[in-house]
Protein backbone atom coordinates (compact mmCIF):
# COMPACT_ATOMS: atom_id res chain seq x y z
CA UNK A 1 0.00 0.00 0.00
CA UNK A 2 1.43 3.48 -1.07
CA UNK A 3 1.77 6.27 1.16
CA UNK A 4 3.32 9.16 -0.85
CA UNK A 5 2.14 10.86 -3.87
CA UNK A 6 -0.68 10.02 -6.59
CA UNK A 7 -0.89 6.14 -6.40
CA UNK A 8 -2.08 6.75 -2.69
CA UNK A 9 -4.49 9.91 -3.56
CA UNK A 10 -5.86 7.34 -6.38
CA UNK A 11 -6.08 4.38 -4.26
CA UNK A 12 -7.57 6.66 -1.44
CA UNK A 13 -10.28 8.61 -4.16
CA UNK A 14 -11.27 4.95 -5.23
CA UNK A 15 -11.85 3.90 -1.70
CA UNK A 16 -13.47 7.10 -1.06
CA UNK A 17 -15.97 6.62 -4.38
CA UNK A 18 -14.61 9.86 -5.67
CA UNK A 19 -12.72 8.61 -8.34
CA UNK A 20 -14.58 8.42 -12.24
CA UNK A 21 -12.62 5.72 -14.29
CA UNK A 22 -13.18 5.99 -18.09
CA UNK A 23 -12.20 3.18 -20.39
CA UNK A 24 -13.44 5.19 -23.79
CA UNK A 25 -10.70 6.20 -26.09
CA UNK A 26 -10.21 9.60 -26.03
CA UNK A 27 -8.48 12.08 -27.61
CA UNK A 28 -5.94 14.26 -25.55
CA UNK A 29 -6.88 17.22 -28.14
CA UNK A 30 -9.85 18.99 -26.34
CA UNK A 31 -12.37 16.07 -25.81
CA UNK A 32 -10.29 14.97 -22.60
CA UNK A 33 -10.43 18.31 -21.31
CA UNK A 34 -14.29 18.77 -22.48
CA UNK A 35 -14.70 15.45 -20.22
CA UNK A 36 -12.91 17.04 -17.50
CA UNK A 37 -15.00 20.59 -17.37
CA UNK A 38 -18.52 19.20 -17.50
CA UNK A 39 -18.21 18.53 -14.27
CA UNK A 40 -16.38 21.80 -13.63
CA UNK A 41 -13.19 19.68 -12.86
CA UNK A 42 -14.94 18.81 -9.16
CA UNK A 43 -14.73 14.95 -10.17
CA UNK A 44 -11.27 13.28 -10.16
CA UNK A 45 -11.01 11.47 -13.53
CA UNK A 46 -8.44 8.16 -14.87
CA UNK A 47 -8.82 8.23 -18.47
CA UNK A 48 -6.92 4.41 -19.74
CA UNK A 49 -7.63 5.10 -23.53
CA UNK A 50 -5.68 8.11 -24.35
CA UNK A 51 -5.65 8.07 -28.06
CA UNK A 52 -2.15 7.47 -29.48
CA UNK A 53 -0.58 6.77 -26.35
CA UNK A 54 -0.78 3.78 -23.99
CA UNK A 55 -0.38 5.88 -20.93
CA UNK A 56 -3.48 6.92 -18.49
CA UNK A 57 -3.87 10.18 -17.77
CA UNK A 58 -5.37 11.38 -14.51
CA UNK A 59 -7.31 14.71 -14.36
CA UNK A 60 -9.15 17.17 -11.71
CA UNK A 61 -7.81 15.89 -8.91
CA UNK A 62 -7.39 18.42 -6.78
CA UNK A 63 -10.36 21.21 -7.50
CA UNK A 64 -13.56 20.27 -4.88
CA UNK A 65 -13.33 21.77 -1.66
CA UNK A 66 -14.47 18.30 0.25
CA UNK A 67 -12.59 15.89 -1.19
CA UNK A 68 -9.13 18.14 -1.00
CA UNK A 69 -9.70 17.89 2.60
CA UNK A 70 -9.94 14.39 2.65
CA UNK A 71 -6.99 14.10 0.90
CA UNK A 72 -5.09 16.10 3.25
CA UNK A 73 -6.63 14.49 6.13
CA UNK A 74 -8.19 17.69 7.49
CA UNK A 75 -11.81 19.36 8.47
CA UNK A 76 -12.94 22.57 7.23
CA UNK A 77 -12.81 23.81 11.09
CA UNK A 78 -9.14 22.96 11.65
CA UNK A 79 -7.43 23.68 8.18
CA UNK A 80 -6.13 26.73 8.95
CA UNK A 81 -4.29 25.85 12.34
CA UNK A 82 -3.13 23.15 10.47
CA UNK A 83 -1.55 24.84 7.51
CA UNK A 84 0.09 27.41 9.85
CA UNK A 85 1.21 25.19 12.17
CA UNK A 86 2.82 23.42 9.41
CA UNK A 87 4.54 26.45 8.01
CA UNK A 88 6.14 27.25 11.53
CA UNK A 89 7.05 24.06 12.51
CA UNK A 90 8.53 22.44 8.84
CA UNK A 91 10.35 19.01 9.71
CA UNK A 92 12.82 17.16 7.82
CA UNK A 93 12.48 14.98 4.60
CA UNK A 94 13.79 11.58 4.03
CA UNK A 95 16.63 11.12 1.34
CA UNK A 96 16.26 7.29 0.30
CA UNK A 97 19.09 5.46 -2.44
CA UNK A 98 16.17 4.26 -4.33
CA UNK A 99 12.54 4.73 -5.33
CA UNK A 100 9.95 3.67 -7.83
CA UNK A 101 10.46 6.88 -9.64
CA UNK A 102 13.97 5.23 -10.62
CA UNK A 103 12.21 2.34 -12.35
CA UNK A 104 12.60 3.75 -15.43
CA UNK A 105 15.62 6.23 -16.43
CA UNK A 106 15.28 7.17 -20.31
CA UNK A 107 18.66 9.40 -21.38
CA UNK A 108 18.40 8.92 -25.29
CA UNK A 109 16.26 10.10 -27.65
CA UNK A 110 13.84 11.82 -25.59
CA UNK A 111 10.80 13.41 -28.35
CA UNK A 112 8.42 14.82 -25.48
CA UNK A 113 5.39 15.39 -27.70
CA UNK A 114 5.15 11.77 -28.74
CA UNK A 115 6.34 9.58 -25.55
CA UNK A 116 3.80 11.66 -23.68
CA UNK A 117 0.14 11.91 -23.54
CA UNK A 118 0.22 15.71 -23.00
CA UNK A 119 -3.17 17.03 -23.52
CA UNK A 120 -4.61 20.32 -25.75
CA UNK A 121 -7.05 22.03 -23.65
CA UNK A 122 -8.31 25.31 -26.04
CA UNK A 123 -8.74 26.37 -29.62
CA UNK A 124 -6.42 28.85 -29.39
CA UNK A 125 -3.73 27.22 -27.60
CA UNK A 126 -0.24 27.33 -29.21
CA UNK A 127 0.22 23.76 -28.44
CA UNK A 128 -0.46 20.60 -25.62
CA UNK A 129 0.63 21.79 -22.52
CA UNK A 130 2.10 20.13 -19.00
CA UNK A 131 -0.48 22.45 -16.92
CA UNK A 132 0.96 21.07 -13.44
CA UNK A 133 4.31 20.62 -13.52
CA UNK A 134 5.80 20.62 -10.15
CA UNK A 135 9.43 22.64 -11.40
CA UNK A 136 11.94 21.85 -8.64
CA UNK A 137 15.05 23.97 -8.64
CA UNK A 138 17.79 24.59 -6.33
CA UNK A 139 19.55 28.57 -5.23
CA UNK A 140 23.11 27.41 -6.17
CA UNK A 141 24.53 29.95 -3.67
CA UNK A 142 22.88 28.63 -0.73
CA UNK A 143 21.10 24.97 -2.10
CA UNK A 144 17.69 26.23 -1.15
CA UNK A 145 15.20 24.41 -2.36
CA UNK A 146 12.16 25.73 -4.68
CA UNK A 147 9.52 23.85 -6.11
CA UNK A 148 6.52 25.37 -7.45
CA UNK A 149 3.72 24.71 -10.02
CA UNK A 150 4.21 25.92 -13.25
CA UNK A 151 2.80 25.40 -17.14
CA UNK A 152 5.14 24.10 -20.05
CA UNK A 153 4.53 24.11 -23.54
CA UNK A 154 5.58 21.37 -25.69
CA UNK A 155 8.01 22.17 -28.14
CA UNK A 156 10.29 20.20 -30.56
CA UNK A 157 12.02 17.23 -29.67
CA UNK A 158 13.20 17.24 -25.74
CA UNK A 159 12.29 21.07 -25.52
CA UNK A 160 9.76 22.59 -23.34
CA UNK A 161 9.03 26.46 -22.52
CA UNK A 162 9.93 27.54 -19.09
CA UNK A 163 6.99 30.08 -18.32
CA UNK A 164 9.16 31.75 -14.77
CA UNK A 165 6.84 34.20 -13.48
CA UNK A 166 8.30 34.26 -9.77
CA UNK A 167 10.71 36.99 -8.90
CA UNK A 168 13.08 34.22 -6.84
CA UNK A 169 13.33 32.37 -10.06
CA UNK A 170 13.96 35.58 -12.57
CA UNK A 171 16.31 36.69 -10.20
CA UNK A 172 18.57 33.52 -10.07
CA UNK A 173 18.27 32.77 -13.57
CA UNK A 174 19.64 36.24 -14.57
CA UNK A 175 22.04 36.17 -12.48
CA UNK A 176 23.16 33.21 -13.89
CA UNK A 177 22.41 34.04 -17.56
CA UNK A 178 24.21 37.12 -16.76
CA UNK A 179 27.68 34.46 -16.67
CA UNK A 180 26.16 31.97 -19.10
CA UNK A 181 25.50 29.42 -17.27
CA UNK A 182 21.92 27.13 -17.14
CA UNK A 183 20.25 26.81 -14.50
CA UNK A 184 19.25 23.12 -13.07
CA UNK A 185 15.93 22.09 -13.39
CA UNK A 186 13.57 19.15 -12.91
CA UNK A 187 9.71 19.04 -13.40
CA UNK A 188 7.61 16.47 -11.34
CA UNK A 189 4.52 14.80 -12.29
CA UNK A 190 2.37 12.59 -9.92
CA UNK A 191 2.43 14.27 -6.80
CA UNK A 192 -0.59 14.76 -4.03
CA UNK A 193 -2.65 17.41 -2.39
CA UNK A 194 0.23 17.85 0.71
CA UNK A 195 3.14 18.49 -1.95
CA UNK A 196 0.73 20.49 -3.95
CA UNK A 197 -0.64 22.99 -1.24
CA UNK A 198 2.86 22.86 0.15
CA UNK A 199 4.02 24.43 -3.36
CA UNK A 200 1.58 27.27 -3.09
CA UNK A 201 3.24 29.39 -0.77
CA UNK A 202 5.29 31.99 -1.84
CA UNK A 203 9.03 31.57 -1.82
CA UNK A 204 9.23 35.89 -1.94
CA UNK A 205 6.91 36.02 1.27
CA UNK A 206 8.19 33.15 3.15
CA UNK A 207 11.23 31.77 1.78
CA UNK A 208 10.36 28.23 3.24
CA UNK A 209 11.32 25.02 2.40
CA UNK A 210 8.49 23.49 0.80
CA UNK A 211 9.51 19.85 0.87
CA UNK A 212 10.37 20.23 4.82
CA UNK A 213 6.28 22.48 4.94
CA UNK A 214 4.97 19.08 3.47
CA UNK A 215 6.71 16.61 5.76
CA UNK A 216 4.51 18.34 8.81
CA UNK A 217 1.74 18.48 6.86
CA UNK A 218 1.68 14.71 6.36
CA UNK A 219 2.76 13.81 9.56
CA UNK A 220 5.51 11.75 8.20
CA UNK A 221 9.20 12.86 6.16
CA UNK A 222 8.47 12.96 2.32
CA UNK A 223 10.43 10.49 0.73
CA UNK A 224 12.74 11.94 -1.90
CA UNK A 225 15.28 10.72 -4.06
CA UNK A 226 18.65 12.10 -6.08
CA UNK A 227 18.26 13.24 -9.69
CA UNK A 228 20.02 11.04 -12.07
CA UNK A 229 21.70 14.22 -13.79
CA UNK A 230 21.14 17.25 -12.19
CA UNK A 231 21.88 17.96 -8.26
CA UNK A 232 18.11 18.38 -7.10
CA UNK A 233 16.10 15.64 -4.85
CA UNK A 234 12.32 15.09 -6.37
CA UNK A 235 9.60 12.70 -4.87
CA UNK A 236 10.31 8.79 -4.50
CA UNK A 237 7.08 8.15 -5.76
CA UNK A 238 6.41 10.66 -7.97
CA UNK A 239 5.37 9.01 -11.77
CA UNK A 240 7.80 11.09 -14.00
CA UNK A 241 10.47 13.48 -13.40
CA UNK A 242 11.50 15.56 -16.47
CA UNK A 243 15.10 16.78 -15.49
CA UNK A 244 16.89 19.27 -17.51
CA UNK A 245 18.68 23.21 -17.81
CA UNK A 246 17.43 26.20 -18.80
CA UNK A 247 20.09 27.40 -21.53
CA UNK A 248 20.76 30.97 -20.82
CA UNK A 249 20.06 33.21 -23.60
CA UNK A 250 17.48 31.21 -25.18
CA UNK A 251 14.02 32.18 -25.83
CA UNK A 252 10.98 30.52 -27.93
CA UNK A 253 8.04 32.08 -28.04
CA UNK A 254 4.57 30.96 -25.27
CA UNK A 255 1.05 31.07 -25.75
CA UNK A 256 -1.47 32.28 -26.71
CA UNK A 257 -3.10 29.64 -23.94
CA UNK A 258 -6.41 29.67 -22.31
CA UNK A 259 -5.35 30.23 -18.76
CA UNK A 260 -7.25 30.32 -15.53
CA UNK A 261 -9.72 32.84 -15.42
CA UNK A 262 -11.14 31.43 -19.07
CA UNK A 263 -9.28 33.93 -21.39
CA UNK A 264 -5.76 33.69 -23.22
CA UNK A 265 -2.78 34.91 -22.46
CA UNK A 266 -0.94 36.56 -24.94
CA UNK A 267 2.35 35.16 -26.55
CA UNK A 268 5.63 36.14 -25.26
CA UNK A 269 9.59 34.94 -25.94
CA UNK A 270 9.99 32.99 -22.87
CA UNK A 271 13.14 30.52 -21.52
CA UNK A 272 12.56 27.15 -22.58
CA UNK A 273 13.68 23.47 -20.70
CA UNK A 274 16.03 21.22 -22.36
CA UNK A 275 15.02 18.00 -20.99
CA UNK A 276 17.75 15.59 -20.81
CA UNK A 277 16.61 12.62 -18.63
CA UNK A 278 12.88 11.14 -18.24
CA UNK A 279 13.06 8.88 -15.04
CA UNK A 280 9.26 7.41 -14.85
CA UNK A 281 7.69 4.58 -12.70
CA UNK A 282 6.68 1.04 -14.71
CA UNK A 283 2.97 2.22 -15.91
CA UNK A 284 3.25 5.90 -15.34
CA UNK A 285 0.20 7.64 -14.82
CA UNK A 286 0.18 11.22 -16.47
CA UNK A 287 -0.96 13.93 -14.45
CA UNK A 288 -3.09 16.71 -15.83
CA UNK A 289 -4.72 20.01 -14.49
CA UNK A 290 -7.61 21.38 -16.44
CA UNK A 291 -6.81 25.58 -16.71
CA UNK A 292 -9.73 26.59 -14.63
CA UNK A 293 -10.14 28.41 -10.86
CA UNK A 294 -11.24 24.84 -9.72
CA UNK A 295 -7.95 23.24 -9.76
CA UNK A 296 -6.30 26.69 -7.93
CA UNK A 297 -7.85 25.62 -5.14
CA UNK A 298 -4.59 24.65 -3.45
CA UNK A 299 -3.49 28.67 -3.86
CA UNK A 300 -6.65 29.63 -2.04
CA UNK A 301 -6.20 28.00 0.63
CA UNK A 302 -2.66 29.19 0.94
CA UNK A 303 -4.55 32.90 0.55
CA UNK A 304 -6.93 31.53 2.78
CA UNK A 305 -4.35 31.14 5.81
CA UNK A 306 -2.59 34.80 4.55
CA UNK A 307 -5.85 36.60 4.59
CA UNK A 308 -7.02 35.39 7.93
CA UNK A 309 -3.64 35.75 9.38
CA UNK A 310 -3.81 39.55 8.36
CA UNK A 311 -7.36 40.05 9.65
CA UNK A 312 -6.21 38.32 13.17
CA UNK A 313 -3.80 41.21 13.63
CA UNK A 314 -7.02 43.69 13.26
CA UNK A 315 -10.26 42.13 13.95
CA UNK A 316 -11.89 38.92 15.61
CA UNK A 317 -11.99 36.84 12.07
CA UNK A 318 -13.76 33.76 11.95
CA UNK A 319 -13.29 32.42 8.26
CA UNK A 320 -12.10 33.00 5.12
CA UNK A 321 -13.34 32.05 2.08
CA UNK A 322 -10.86 33.26 -1.32
CA UNK A 323 -13.98 32.36 -3.18
CA UNK A 324 -13.69 29.86 -6.56
CA UNK A 325 -15.58 32.67 -8.82
CA UNK A 326 -12.76 34.83 -8.00
CA UNK A 327 -10.53 32.27 -9.27
CA UNK A 328 -9.18 31.47 -5.86
CA UNK A 329 -7.39 34.74 -5.65
CA UNK A 330 -9.26 37.97 -6.86
CA UNK A 331 -12.32 37.84 -4.64
CA UNK A 332 -12.37 37.66 -0.36
CA UNK A 333 -15.38 36.67 1.66
CA UNK A 334 -14.67 36.70 5.70
CA UNK A 335 -17.00 36.67 8.43
CA UNK A 336 -16.21 38.46 11.90
CA UNK A 337 -17.25 38.64 15.32
CA UNK A 338 -17.71 42.75 15.42
CA UNK A 339 -16.87 44.57 18.23
CA UNK A 340 -16.40 47.97 17.55
CA UNK A 341 -18.26 50.12 15.01
CA UNK A 342 -14.96 50.61 12.69
CA UNK A 343 -14.03 46.75 12.77
CA UNK A 344 -15.53 46.09 9.16
CA UNK A 345 -13.91 48.83 7.98
CA UNK A 346 -10.11 47.71 9.23
CA UNK A 347 -11.39 44.04 8.08
CA UNK A 348 -11.31 45.60 4.76
CA UNK A 349 -8.42 47.11 4.86
CA UNK A 350 -6.50 44.43 5.84
CA UNK A 351 -8.01 42.19 3.11
CA UNK A 352 -7.61 44.38 0.38
CA UNK A 353 -3.47 45.28 1.72
CA UNK A 354 -3.19 41.31 2.09
CA UNK A 355 -1.84 40.98 -1.87
CA UNK A 356 -2.41 42.67 -5.03
CA UNK A 357 -4.85 40.21 -6.33
CA UNK A 358 -7.32 41.01 -4.18
CA UNK A 359 -9.36 43.22 -6.12
CA UNK A 360 -12.95 42.50 -4.21
CA UNK A 361 -14.06 41.56 -0.52
CA UNK A 362 -16.96 41.38 1.57
CA UNK A 363 -17.24 41.37 5.09
CA UNK A 364 -19.92 39.85 7.24
CA UNK A 365 -20.87 38.67 10.43
CA UNK A 366 -20.60 35.59 12.31
CA UNK A 367 -24.09 34.15 11.99
CA UNK A 368 -23.34 34.39 7.39
CA UNK A 369 -21.98 31.52 6.18
CA UNK A 370 -19.77 32.58 3.92
CA UNK A 371 -19.12 29.20 1.47
CA UNK A 372 -23.14 30.10 0.80
CA UNK A 373 -23.37 32.40 -1.92
CA UNK A 374 -27.04 33.13 -0.98
CA UNK A 375 -26.53 33.99 2.66
CA UNK A 376 -23.56 36.55 1.27
CA UNK A 377 -25.97 38.24 -1.15
CA UNK A 378 -28.49 38.15 1.77
CA UNK A 379 -26.46 40.10 4.30
CA UNK A 380 -25.22 42.37 0.98
CA UNK A 381 -29.15 43.32 0.56
CA UNK A 382 -30.06 43.56 4.29
CA UNK A 383 -27.19 45.15 5.68
CA UNK A 384 -24.94 47.10 3.54
CA UNK A 385 -25.56 50.61 2.25
CA UNK A 386 -23.28 52.08 -0.17
CA UNK A 387 -23.14 55.34 1.06
CA UNK A 388 -21.42 54.57 4.23
CA UNK A 389 -20.54 50.83 3.72
CA UNK A 390 -18.65 51.06 0.41
CA UNK A 391 -15.10 51.56 0.15
CA UNK A 392 -13.19 52.47 -3.02
CA UNK A 393 -9.58 52.55 -3.85
CA UNK A 394 -8.76 53.76 -7.40
CA UNK A 395 -5.62 53.47 -9.19
CA UNK A 396 -4.23 50.19 -7.01
CA UNK A 397 -1.81 47.08 -8.85
CA UNK A 398 -3.88 43.90 -9.86
CA UNK A 399 -3.25 41.02 -11.46
CA UNK A 400 -1.66 40.44 -14.57
CA UNK A 401 -4.16 37.26 -14.58
CA UNK A 402 -7.05 39.28 -14.66
CA UNK A 403 -7.82 41.34 -18.17
CA UNK A 404 -9.50 44.50 -16.91
CA UNK A 405 -6.27 45.43 -15.11
CA UNK A 406 -3.95 44.16 -17.99
CA UNK A 407 -6.11 46.50 -20.42
CA UNK A 408 -5.64 49.57 -17.96
CA UNK A 409 -2.34 48.39 -16.39
CA UNK A 410 -4.24 49.63 -12.70
CA UNK A 411 -7.40 48.20 -10.57
CA UNK A 412 -9.80 49.75 -8.71
CA UNK A 413 -10.17 48.08 -5.23
CA UNK A 414 -13.72 47.43 -3.64
CA UNK A 415 -14.72 46.48 -0.11
CA UNK A 416 -18.10 46.25 0.98
CA UNK A 417 -18.81 46.03 4.94
CA UNK A 418 -22.30 44.13 4.88
CA UNK A 419 -21.90 43.91 8.81
CA UNK A 420 -24.78 44.86 11.07
CA UNK A 421 -24.46 48.20 13.16
CA UNK A 422 -23.98 47.33 16.53
CA UNK A 423 -26.46 48.93 19.69
CA UNK A 424 -29.77 49.45 19.73
CA UNK A 425 -30.00 49.29 15.88
CA UNK A 426 -29.02 45.70 16.25
CA UNK A 427 -32.29 44.61 17.54
CA UNK A 428 -33.32 44.85 13.75
CA UNK A 429 -31.26 41.99 12.77
CA UNK A 430 -32.41 39.41 14.92
CA UNK A 431 -32.50 36.41 12.37
CA UNK A 432 -36.13 34.64 12.78
CA UNK A 433 -35.56 31.14 14.09
CA UNK A 434 -37.98 28.00 13.75
CA UNK A 435 -37.63 26.91 17.04
CA UNK A 436 -35.93 23.45 17.56
CA UNK A 437 -35.53 23.32 13.43
CA UNK A 438 -32.01 21.29 13.50
CA UNK A 439 -33.28 19.06 15.26
CA UNK A 440 -36.14 17.90 12.37
CA UNK A 441 -35.77 14.55 11.07
CA UNK A 442 -36.95 14.78 7.38
CA UNK A 443 -36.29 11.24 7.23
CA UNK A 444 -39.18 10.93 9.55
CA UNK A 445 -41.98 12.49 6.72
CA UNK A 446 -40.53 10.85 3.89
CA UNK A 447 -39.27 6.79 5.16
CA UNK A 448 -37.54 6.72 1.23
CA UNK A 449 -36.02 10.80 0.56
CA UNK A 450 -32.87 10.13 -0.32
CA UNK A 451 -30.73 13.33 1.70
C1 LIG B 1 -2.64 24.06 -11.27
C2 LIG B 1 -1.74 25.24 -11.05
C3 LIG B 1 -1.07 25.82 -12.13
C4 LIG B 1 -0.24 26.90 -11.94
N1 LIG B 1 0.41 27.43 -13.02
C5 LIG B 1 1.29 28.46 -12.85
C6 LIG B 1 2.03 28.97 -13.96
O1 LIG B 1 1.91 28.52 -15.09
N2 LIG B 1 2.89 30.00 -13.72
C7 LIG B 1 3.05 30.53 -12.47
O2 LIG B 1 3.86 31.45 -12.30
N3 LIG B 1 2.36 30.06 -11.40
C8 LIG B 1 1.49 29.05 -11.56
N4 LIG B 1 0.79 28.56 -10.49
C9 LIG B 1 0.92 29.22 -9.18
C10 LIG B 1 2.24 28.91 -8.49
O3 LIG B 1 2.46 27.52 -8.44
C11 LIG B 1 2.21 29.47 -7.05
O4 LIG B 1 1.97 30.84 -7.10
C12 LIG B 1 3.45 29.17 -6.26
O5 LIG B 1 3.23 29.50 -4.92
C13 LIG B 1 4.65 29.95 -6.73
O6 LIG B 1 5.74 29.59 -5.93
P1 LIG B 1 7.01 30.54 -5.74
O7 LIG B 1 6.61 31.66 -4.86
O8 LIG B 1 8.04 29.64 -5.13
O9 LIG B 1 7.40 31.02 -7.12
C14 LIG B 1 -0.05 27.45 -10.65
C15 LIG B 1 -0.71 26.87 -9.57
C16 LIG B 1 -1.54 25.78 -9.75
C17 LIG B 1 -2.23 25.17 -8.57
Amino acid sequence: MERQMLRATIDKLKKNGYLEICDVEVDPKYELGGVLKHYKNERPMLFNKVRGSKTSVVGALFGNREIYYDLLNVTHEERIAKFINAMMNPKPTKLLDKGPIMENILTRNIDLKSMLPVPTYHGKDSSSYITSGMLVVKDPQTGKRYVSVRRFQMLKGNKMSALIASPFLTREFQALESKNKPLEVAVVLGYDANLLLASQISSETYGLDKYEVDSALRGEPLELVKCHSVDLEVPAHAEYVFEGIIPPNKRELEGPFGELMGYYGSQAPHPIIEVKVIMHRNNPIFQTAFPCPQEHLSNGLIREIEVYSRLKALVDVKDVNVTIGGGYRFHVVASIHKKFDGDGKSAILGVLASSTDVKHVVIVDEDVNIFDHDEVEGAMASRFQADHDLVVIGGALGSGLEPSHVVRGITTKMGLDATKPLGDDCIKFEKARIPNFEKIDIKKYFPNIEK
